[in-house]
């Protein structure tokens, strides 16, 4: 088949890890026979600093014209000062926003491999295999916000709001998932203070019905922060609200090993996703070569799958991560020596 990608690498790690990614792809399409033709653009703090924004029109249009983005990560100490007017992570949230992608779906599987490399009690780890729906248009990320002087001081303000319409959506789509799977939906929230969660909770009860094979549990996110490092076994498919799930979801990277290793996809109603590792840029190891690429290498296998419908080579892709990481050819965030170009070649070996 023929697919247009466009990469949006980013800053700090986001293009080491990216090239990587790419790497693999142009491999899956060589052994496949498959024309992808790929398309580089800015986001981010290198989009400020070559445009003046964080993400162009251009490029916005860019990837609505495309089959699939991928994208590494945004944002590092450079464009960090809190009176900034523009900042990289803005070009994130707009492109969510500009193509309504209102799902980020984030696996969570620990590689039989890794365990020590998790500094949970292997008992702890045993049979997780999870997937967090995290709603990602609306919530505290998008709600009003502001600042102002008052006579008691200075005052800022987010608001956290949900239509009941955007609740579904992505409470279906977490059901639709779930009947793929071990059939169980964990919706999450903190229902015994919000009243967006009250609504939350009443929108998943009401999808619920339409899906009688699938179980629906609430749960309050406090406790299930603490029940994801202690019983990360009983849960399949968690649906939650755009902050909690951000929160939730680095939590979880414990349970797979590392931050590094977990990847996404942001879906919409269409067949044209973002996908992207769930880390950030990583100033802290930025431009050493020592990131670990799985986490974007896998959101890579997600795009093979789901927007260009390549299933047997997105399986083929993640077997091959898999027995990469058999062997032990892991960087040093999961205790191995390799470098970020090592594991992308080998995975396309593996391949
Ligand atoms: P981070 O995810 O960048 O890093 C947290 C820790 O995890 C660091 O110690 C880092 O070295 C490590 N880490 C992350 N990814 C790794 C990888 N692939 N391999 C090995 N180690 C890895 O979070 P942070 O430091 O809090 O944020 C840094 C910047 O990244 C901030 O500007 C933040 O806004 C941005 N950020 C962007 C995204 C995104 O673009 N999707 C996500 C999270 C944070
Ligand atoms: C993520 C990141 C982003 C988010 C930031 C950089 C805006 O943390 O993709 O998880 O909070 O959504
Ligand atoms: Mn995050």
């Amino acid at each position: 088949m023929k697919a247009n990608i466009v990469c949006l690498p980013g800053d700090g790690i986001g293009p080491e890890v990216i090239a990587e990614a790419r790497r693999v792809l142009e491999e899956v399409a060589r052994r496949g026979a498959h024309q992808f033709v790929f398309a580089e653009h800015m986001i981010g703090g290198v989009a400020i600093d070559k445009l003046g924004t964080p993400l162009s029109d251009a490029t916005v249009q860019a990837c609505k014209d495309a089959d699939a983005v991928l994208l590494g990560a945004v944002g590092g100490p450079k464009w960090d000062d809190p009176n900034a007017k523009i900042r990289p992570e803005q070009g994130l949230l707009r492109l969510r926003k500009d193509l309504e992608l209102f799902a980020n779906v984030r696996p969570v599987r620990l590689h039989p491999a890794l365990v020590d490399a998790s500094p949970l009690k292997p008992e702890r780890l045993a049979d997780v295999d999870l997937v967090v729906v995290r709603e990602l248009t609306g919530g505290l990320y998008f709600g009003e916000r502001r600042r102002e002087k008052t006579e008691r001081g200075e005052r800022a303000i987010d608001t956290l709001a949900y239509y009941d319409y955007e609740v579904r959506r992505v409470v279906e789509l977490a059901f639709r998932l779930a009947a793929t799977r071990k059939r169980k939906v964990t919706s999450v929230d903190k229902a015994n203070v919000l009243d967006s969660s009250r609504l939350w909770r009443q929108v998943a009860a009401e999808v619920a019905k339409d899906h009688p094979d699938v179980t629906l549990t609430h749960h309050l996110v406090d406790s299930c922060a603490m029940r994801l490092i202690t019983n990360a076994a009983e849960f399949d498919v968690i649906v939650t609200e755009n902050m909690f799930g951000d929160i939730l979801t680095d939590e979880a990277s414990v349970l797979a090993g590392s931050l590094g290793m977990l990847p996404s996809a942001s879906l919409g109603s269409s067949k044209l996703g973002v996908y992207e590792p769930i880390h950030g840029s990583a100033p802290d190891i930025a431009g050493k070569g020592v990131a670990n690429p799985i986490g974007a290498i896998s959101s890579a296998a997600m795009l093979l799958r789901h927007s260009l419908r390549l299933s047997a080579e997105a399986d083929a892709l993640e077997r091959a991560v898999d027995s990469v990481i058999e062997r032990g050819l892991v960087t040093g965030d999961l205790g191995g020596k390799a470098t970020t170009v090592e594991v992308g070649r080998a995975v396309c070996e593996s391949l």
